[in-house]
């Protein structure tokens, strides 16, 4: 089976065995079969922050669980939706009861069953902002388990899911906690700016929303159209000794502080400094409009993508000192 439609960069790979989720259930009858004995396994929910350099040989398993109900208690109230659901949906549903909390999270591409994976994150909120828990099936036993917060471990992308326990849980529903009345974070400059345009003063969940979705649509490609996977590379945290270097010889460089005491550099910025954005080289390239986002202008293998990346890597490192890390799952 050809893994083109089920990865947003639009890689046309090939998969040995393919297996679609419907329920909770369909996993323990999944698991029941040798085959997951004896492939190699891979998860995969919206595709969208994968880059396949070869054929998969080995099972992927499409989560397709579906499903979304809430439950209010006092001015929180809980969502639950099935590992399956478009994370848009979700926000949607959110926008339009009036939940608040996921707004700022409008148009992220993929699952719901994913977020949790690598704390997904946009103009000034995270995932963890809003997550409460998650259940998961645990490969080695057949069991659900749940997690809560501090199970997670969350971090800057990261999640215990990516890390510790990676390859041994498939995550099957994620309960959010949001607020019955409207709290909007519109701190992140972009959006203050849109809503300003706009003019609005007051804003309202669904207005942040709009605003969100407006930015990212002039900004990032729409992988309907232009393969991509978002943010191909992570923003690089480095220590303030190691960020007195760069700012010395680069002293308009983009960063932010981060709670812990380090520094943030915007990936972005850099590879636009190296000269990349809007690059195109041969079926690949980077975006127009933000230079963090690899995309395929056609037929381009994974491996062509991969060889691109490894240029840009090499010319920020040799311009900044910094090293590039890649957000996207190389398989
Ligand atoms: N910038 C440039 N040139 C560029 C791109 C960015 O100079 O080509 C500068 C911008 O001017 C700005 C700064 O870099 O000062 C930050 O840019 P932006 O607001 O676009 O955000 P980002 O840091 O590049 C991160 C996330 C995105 C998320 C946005 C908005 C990561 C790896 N990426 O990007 O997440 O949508 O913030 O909050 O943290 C994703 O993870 O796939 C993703 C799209």
């Amino acid at each position: 089976i050809s893994l083109k439609p089920f990865n947003t960069f639009g890689i046309d790979v090939k998969a040995a065995y393919f297996a679609e989720i419907f329920k909770e259930e369909d996993l323990k009858s999944l698991f029941q079969n040798d085959i997951t004995k004896t492939q190699k396994l891979l998860v995969i929910g919206g595709g969208s922050n994968i880059l396949f350099i070869q054929d998969y040989n080995g099972l992927v398993i499409k989560i397709s669980i579906s499903g979304i109900k809430s439950l209010a208690e006092g001015n929180t109230v809980k969502v639950t939706a099935g590992a399956g659901v478009i994370w848009n949906d979700f926000v949607n549903y959110c926008v339009e009861h009036n939940f608040a909390g996921a707004e700022n999270l409008s148009l992220i591409p993929g699952t719901v069953g994913a977020s949790p994976v690598q704390n997904i994150g946009a103009y000034g909120v995270e995932l963890k902002d809003i997550f409460h828990s998650c259940n998961a099936f645990e490969i080695e036993t057949g069991n659900i388990k749940t997690f809560n917060y501090e199970d997670c471990q969350f971090g800057y992308r990261e999640s215990i899911f990516k890390g510790e326990l990676k390859g041994r849980y498939i995550i099957t529903s994620v309960t959010f906690s949001l607020k019955t009345e409207a709290d909007v974070n519109t701190s992140y400059g972009a959006i203050e700016t849109e809503l300003q345009k706009r003019g609005i003063e007051k804003p309202n969940i669904a207005d942040v929303s709009a605003a969100v979705s407006h930015i990212r649509v002039s900004k990032l490609p729409d992988p309907t159209t232009i393969g991509n996977a978002g943010s191909f590379f992570k923003n690089p945290v480095i220590e303030k000794y190691e960020f007195a270097d760069v700012v010395s010889n680069h002293p308009d460089v983009v960063h932010y502080p981060t709670a812990d005491g380090k520094v943030k550099l915007a990936a972005g910025w850099l590879i636009e400094q190296c000269g990349f954005k809007g690059k195109v080289v041969g079926n690949t390239g980077t975006w127009k409009n933000q230079a963090l986002v690899l995309v395929n202008h056609g037929n381009a293998s994974g491996t062509e993508v991969f060889n691109f990346s490894a240029q840009i890597i090499d010319s920020v490192k040799s311009t900044f000192g910094v090293t590039l890390e890649r957000e996207v799952n190389i398989l």
